[in-house]
C-alpha cells in the first residue's frame, strides 16, 4: 500500500499494542474528555486512566460517568472528576469550561469526542434535532477548543477530536452529520497547522462504523452501513486514537478498509462517490 495510502493515517487494528499500566506515559496530567459516558469516549477515558492521566469526564449521563469515574480511579489510582454537560445547548461548552475553571482543574489534553448523528433525508428530518446536532458536533467543539487553547499552549498540551470517515465525502441520508464531521476534520487540520510552532498537537480521530450506542441514538440500525455487519469495538478505535494523539498525528483512520475507502475518494469524481455512499447508507 506504500505510496497509495498516506502513512500518517494508516492503522491496522489487529496489530495494536496494549495500553500499558506499568509504564505511565505521563504523571499528574489531566485530560478533559467529552462524551465519556459510553462508546468511544468511555474507551478513551480508560486509555488515559490506564496511562496515568487524571481525567475529567463530561456528558449528560452523570450516573454513568460517576460509575466509570469510580471504577477507573480505583483501578488506576488516578483522580477522576465528573461534570454534567449538555453540549447541544448554546451555552453548554462554555458552562463546562467555567465549571472546570471553578474547580481549579488545569487541562493538559482536550478530548472533544461527544457527538451524535441523525439518519434520514434532509427533507424528512427534525430540524430542531439537526440544529442541536450541529451545535454538539461543531460549535461546542470550537468553543471548548478555543477556551482551553491558551492553557494548552502554555503547557504544550494535546487536542484529540473524534471526527469520522463520514468527514471525507458527502453522505446522502446522513448529510448533516457528515457535514459536521467534515467541518471538524477541516478545523482540526487547519488548527494543527496554525499552532504547529507551539508544541500543541491536534489529532482528528476518524473512525468508520464502530460498535457503540451511536446507531441506536441516530435511529440508524436499518442502514446498509451497519445492518448485519460486524463492527470494530470502541476499545480498539479508542486505542488507535489515543496512540495517534501521543504521537502527534494529525489525522488517523482506524482500520485498513476504512483507509482504502477514504483514500479512494481522492481519485473518484465527487458525484460518483456521493452516489456510491448513497447506496451504501440506504435503508435496507
Ligand atoms: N459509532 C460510530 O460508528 C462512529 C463512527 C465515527 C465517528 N463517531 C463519533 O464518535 C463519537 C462518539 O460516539 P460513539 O460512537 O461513542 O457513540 P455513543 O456511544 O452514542 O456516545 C456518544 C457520547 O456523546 C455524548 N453525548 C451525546 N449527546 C450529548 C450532549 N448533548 N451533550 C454532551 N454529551 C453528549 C453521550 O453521552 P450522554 O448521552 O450521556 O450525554 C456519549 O457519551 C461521536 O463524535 C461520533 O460522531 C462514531
Amino acid at each position: 500500500m506504500a505510496g497509495f495510502i498516506d502513512d500518517d493515517i494508516v492503522v491496522d487494528l489487529a496489530t495494536l499494542p496494549e495500553i500499558s499500566m506499568a509504564s505511565p506515559t505521563t504523571t499528574a496530567k489531566t485530560a478533559l474528555i467529552t462524551g465519556a459516558s459510553s462508546g468511544i469516549g468511555r474507551a478513551l477515558a480508560a486509555c488515559f486512566a490506564a496511562d496515568g492521566w487524571n481525567i475529567v469526564l463530561a456528558a449528560r449521563g452523570v450516573a454513568k460517568l460517576e460509575t466509570l469515574a469510580a471504577e477507573l480511579a480505583a483501578r488506576h489510582g488516578i483522580t477522576a472528576t465528573v461534570i454534567g454537560a449538555d453540549l447541544s445547548s448554546a451555552e453548554g461548552a462554555s458552562a463546562l469550561h467555567a465549571e472546570v475553571e471553578r474547580r481549579g482543574i488545569v487541562v493538559d489534553a482536550l478530548v472533544a469526542n461527544a457527538g451524535a448523528g441523525t439518519y434520514g433525508d434532509i427533507r424528512d428530518g427534525d430540524l430542531a434535532k439537526d440544529v442541536a446536532m450541529i451545535q454538539l458536533n461543531t460549535t461546542s467543539v470550537v468553543v471548548l477548543t478555543r477556551l482551553v487553547l491558551a492553557g494548552l499552549i502554555a503547557r504544550r498540551g494535546k487536542i484529540l477530536v473524534t471526527a469520522s470517515t463520514a468527514a471525507f465525502q458527502p453522505c446522502p441520508h446522513m448529510a448533516i452529520y457528515a457535514a459536521t464531521k467534515a467541518f471538524v476534520l477541516s478545523f482540526c487540520e487547519a488548527l494543527a497547522e496554525e499552532i504547529s510552532d507551539t508544541g500543541v498537537t491536534v489529532t482528528a480521530l476518524c473512525p468508520g462504523p464502530t460498535a457503540t450506542g451511536f446507531f441506536d441514538a441516530a435511529e440508524m440500525n436499518a442502514s446498509a452501513l451497519v445492518k448485519g455487519k460486524r463492527l470494530p469495538s470502541s476499545e480498539s478505535v479508542a486505542a488507535v486514537g489515543y496512540r495517534a494523539m501521543l504521537k502527534g498525528r494529525r489525522v488517523v483512520v482506524p482500520g485498513l478498509m476504512n483507509n482504502i475507502l477514504v483514500q479512494s475518494v481522492r481519485f473518484t469524481p465527487r458525484r460518483v462517490i456521493t452516489r456510491i455512499v448513497s447506496i451504501m447508507a440506504r435503508r435496507v
